[in-house]
Order: C-alpha cells, then structure tokens, then sequence
C-alpha cells in the first residue's frame, strides 16, 4: 500500500459510499491505521491510498505511546459554526503546508468499523482534520481551498518540492 502524491487522480475522485463491511474492509482499515502511524500522519483517507470509497481514519490525539486511532465510514457533515483559519499539511503534499479557513466548530455523523453509527463533534485540530478528510472523500485537497494568488504560488512551487523529494509528478 502507497501513498498517492498529489496531483495523482485519485485524489480529485469522488468517492463512492461504503456498502458493505467485510473483512476486505477490515484489513483495508488496519492497513490504513498502520500506514497513517508510521508516515506521521494525523488522518489518510482511502482514497489516498488508491481506494476512492468513503472511509477515512484518524488520530488527533496526538500521543506516541497511548494510540486511539478513530475509524469513520460514509461521514455527513451535520453542523458547523464559526470560521478559522490555521495551518494545514497533507500525507498527500509531503513537505509543504500552507493556511486554510474552514468552520471553526463542526458536528459529523456516520459509522465506526463495526457499522455502528457514530458521532463526532469539536473543534481544534479534531475539526480541521474532519473536514480536511472529508474534502478527500470528495475529490478536494486542501490546496484546492486556497486563495488564486496562493495556489498560483503552491502551482510554481510544488514541481520543485516533487523534483527535490525524488518524487514523479504522476498523474494515473
Ligand atoms: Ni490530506
């Protein structure tokens, strides 16, 4: 399992529903949990691993010793309120970040690995991860939410940070 770079496709699909919980979930998760750890990271969503179904993982808790990774399945948005701007980075966009203002405070519904429905809600970094993850699910990385001016920065800078990283700018 890898980590798609952007401006890889995959990254700017909308995902489909989860319909089934199976054991190919299961593993899927657990692969997903364990990737996530061991690049650093505070949220994957599936499709960043070549997966565009709705799912996503996280840990915002942000402890190395006592791990709670959180699971959420075909998530809906069903609050938010206020406004905040703050730093954000991505597995997807190794080595750059950049200020994104999204709701401050945001309610979001949907299901743990076990089906069960689930219910998250806060704001701080909890927030911002959620509705990073989220926009994943539907196709939109978070340098996609930045200013024209910004993004025509980010678009001059990026092919760099690729070459110097080692990485090739694909596409498919
Ligand atoms: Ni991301």
């Amino acid at each position: 399992m890898k980590i798609y770079v952007y401006p890889h496709k995959i990254l700017a699909t909308k995902s489909r529903p989860v319909k089934e919980i199976d054991g190919k979930l299961q593993y899927l998760i657990d692969e997903m949990i364990e990737l996530m750890y061991k690049a650093k990271g505070v949220g994957l969503a599936a499709n960043q691993v070549g997966e565009a179904i709705r799912l996503f993982v996280m840990d915002v808790s942000q402890e190395e010793e006592r791990k709670n990774p959180i699971v959420v399945i075909n998530p809906k948005i069903t609050a938010t309120e206020g406004s905040v701007t703050d730093e954000e980075g991505c597995l997807s966009l190794p080595n750059y970040s950049a200020k994104v203002t999204r709701a401050k405070r945001i309610e979001v519904k949907g299901y743990d690995r076990k089906g069960r429905e689930l219910r998250l809600e806060g704001e701080g970094l909890l927030a911002k991860c959620l509705q990073h993850e989220i926009d994943h699910l539907d196709g939109i990385c978070f340098v996609d939410r930045l200013s024209p001016l910004k993004k025509a920065i980010f678009r001059k800078k990026w092919p760099k940070i690729l070459a110097k990283l080692n990485i090739r700018d694909e596409k498919e």
